[in-house]
């Protein structure tokens, strides 16, 4: 799907759809710039179904082909002006941001049902945000908002008509900030939907090998430099953790690192995401029930993906960024990693295995230690969907965020804010790091059951010595998201490419 922008006359628009959106009014009609879109809205209060409420749609069929020469017409309410909800209260324009996307987010589903394939969406004034993020933000919920995945579905010719061809993003004036606003939620939401084509691929076709692919695809398309370790030379740098890891798959690992160069003067930024291409537990077997989910340990690597393609796209100046995807499968192979077998990460802290399904902290060892040795990064940020026992904690709402720099923790907690991708800060401290204290090597896998989210943090702080470093654990958010207009309600969100997004925009 394109989005554009465009100053054409609205009343000529011939596609499948025009919106508009709309702000409710105490005790009075909400208002429409459109004469004849006022007259309908008119018509539905005075009825008492639509007063602009957020949320509110009211979908006609023009009749007068010119007034209006579309043949569907979308209203959709934006709630009080002066009031938004959620993130940082009432009014922040955090909220306001989430509510435009969330508005961009119905546009592309009440489009999707009606199977209009052009559609036009007026950009509304707003009184909290400039024009530019209002468009930002509208352009990224419709793109988000119009995702699916049917790649496996028989296609049925009437299915196929689902996706939205073109949305033009309406403006009377092309000015910067309009172009710059579709721009920018062009990319954001491109990279996240790509990042949830990758988790919604199944544990067969998504292997280790398919991900180095596509790292080696974005490279080429983008000018990265791209280097995939392989086993061999994994074992030639001694990276125990993910070799231990993937010692029960039959599917070779891979370590796939993209370098996006500015200049050697510039900071950079090391972004590392677990790649777990399908999770049993191992040795560890997890249950039954719902395993089939564990597709989506690799949702961590695909975030850090989807966000490189937003920077091959946007050529971000001011900083050199790594990416870096440690990927492998964990299953109970023959020669799977056993409880209590003893192994050495890359640099050669030793780890004694007391649960072969901790098994992503193994992975990331690996990939923060050499990296941080190869790369000399400014700050390093990774994502993994590493505990469940951050779901117990903060459920699906918040993504948990654990680091070793204040300044750095602000800046995701701030950004996550920005990008509707919420955030919730955990502690670390030697009380916790006392608790993966093992008797026969440096340190162990796991903890007791106190504090799951916490230890995972803590062992993987033992391998990024000072370097500023955070740590997002999205095992709760990266799918069964807060259901909203603009996130499936059961798939892959695509969470953390737009925190990191926003991050590397306004990197200082
Ligand atoms: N991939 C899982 C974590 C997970 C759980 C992600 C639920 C998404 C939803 C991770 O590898 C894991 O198995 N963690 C264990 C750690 C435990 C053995 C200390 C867990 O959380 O149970
Ligand atoms: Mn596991
Ligand atoms: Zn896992």
């Amino acid at each position: 799907m394109k989005i554009k922008q465009t100053s054409r006359q609205i009343e000529k628009f011939t596609g499948d759809m025009v919106a508009y959106f709309v702000h409710q009014q105490d005790n009075k009609k909400p208002a429409c710039t459109n004469k004849y879109i006022q007259k309908q809205i008119d018509l539905a209060y005075r009825a008492g179904d639509f007063s602009g409420k957020e949320g509110e749609t009211l979908l006609f069929y023009p009749s007068d082909g010119k007034q209006l020469a579309t043949s569907r017409a979308l209203v959709v309410g934006l709630g009080k002006a002066e009031e938004a909800k959620q993130v940082n209260g009432p009014g922040s324009s955090d909220a306001w941001r989430d509510n435009y996307r969330q508005a961009g987010g119905r546009v592309s589903q009440a489009a999707m049902k009606a199977k209009a394939k052009k559609v036009l969406v007026v950009i509304p004034d707003s009184f909290i945000l400039d024009r530019l993020e209002v468009t930002e933000c509208l352009a990224e919920g419709l793109g988000l908002g119009s995702y699916e995945f049917k790649k496996y579905m028989k296609a049925d010719e009437d299915d196929n008509q689902h996706q939205i061809d073109e949305i033009l993003l309406y403006a009377d004036q092309q000015t910067q900030a309009v172009k710059k606003g579709v721009k920018f939620g062009a990319i954001a939401s491109r990279a996240a939907l790509t990042a949830r084509d990758m988790a919604n691929e199944p544990g067969n076709v998504w292997t280790p090998s398919r991900f180095a692919e596509y790292g080696r695809e974005l490279a080429k398309k983008y000018g990265f430099s791209c280097t995939v370790l392989s086993k061999s030379g994994m074992a030639r740098l001694k990276m125990g953790g993910i070799l231990g890891v993937n010692s029960g798959s039959a599917q070779p690992p891979k370590m796939v690192i993209l370098e996006y160069k500015t200049s050697t003067r510039n900071p950079t930024l090391m972004l590392v995401g677990k790649g777990l291409t399908f999770d049993s537990g191992g040795i560890s077997l997890k249950p039954p029930k719902g395993m089939e989910e564990m597709k989506f340990d690799m949702c961590g690597g695909a975030a850090v993906l989807g966000a490189m393609q937003a920077i091959g796209e946007e050529k971000p100046k001011g900083l050199n960024v790594v990416a870096i995807v440690p990927t492998t499968e964990n299953l109970p192979g023959p020669s799977a990693l056993k409880p209590g077998d003893i192994i050495t990460i890359y640099g050669g802290k030793t780890v004694e295995v007391i649960n072969t399904d901790a098994e992503g902290r193994l992975i990331l060892a690996d990939a923060l230690a050499y990296g941080i040795k190869k790369f000399k990064p400014q700050a390093v940020i990774d994502l993994a969907t590493l505990t469940g026992a951050v779901v117990i904690g903060l459920g699906h709402h918040r993504t948990g965020l654990l680091g070793n720099d204040n300044a750095l923790v602000k800046k995701v907690l701030t950004a996550g804010d920005r990008s509707g991708e919420p955030l919730w800060q955990l502690p670390l401290g030697p009380e916790y790091s006392k608790q993966i204290k093992s008797k026969v090597a440096d340190i162990k896998n796991v903890g007791n059951r106190a504090a799951g989210t916490i230890t995972a943090a803590a062992f993987l702080q033992e391998f990024v010595g000072d370097v500023p470093w955070a740590h997002l654990d999205i095992a709760g958010t990266a799918y069964g998201f807060t259901e909203k207009p603009y996130i499936p309600n059961k798939g892959p969100s695509g969470i953390g490419v737009r925190t990191l997004l926003e991050l590397v925009r306004n990197w200082k």
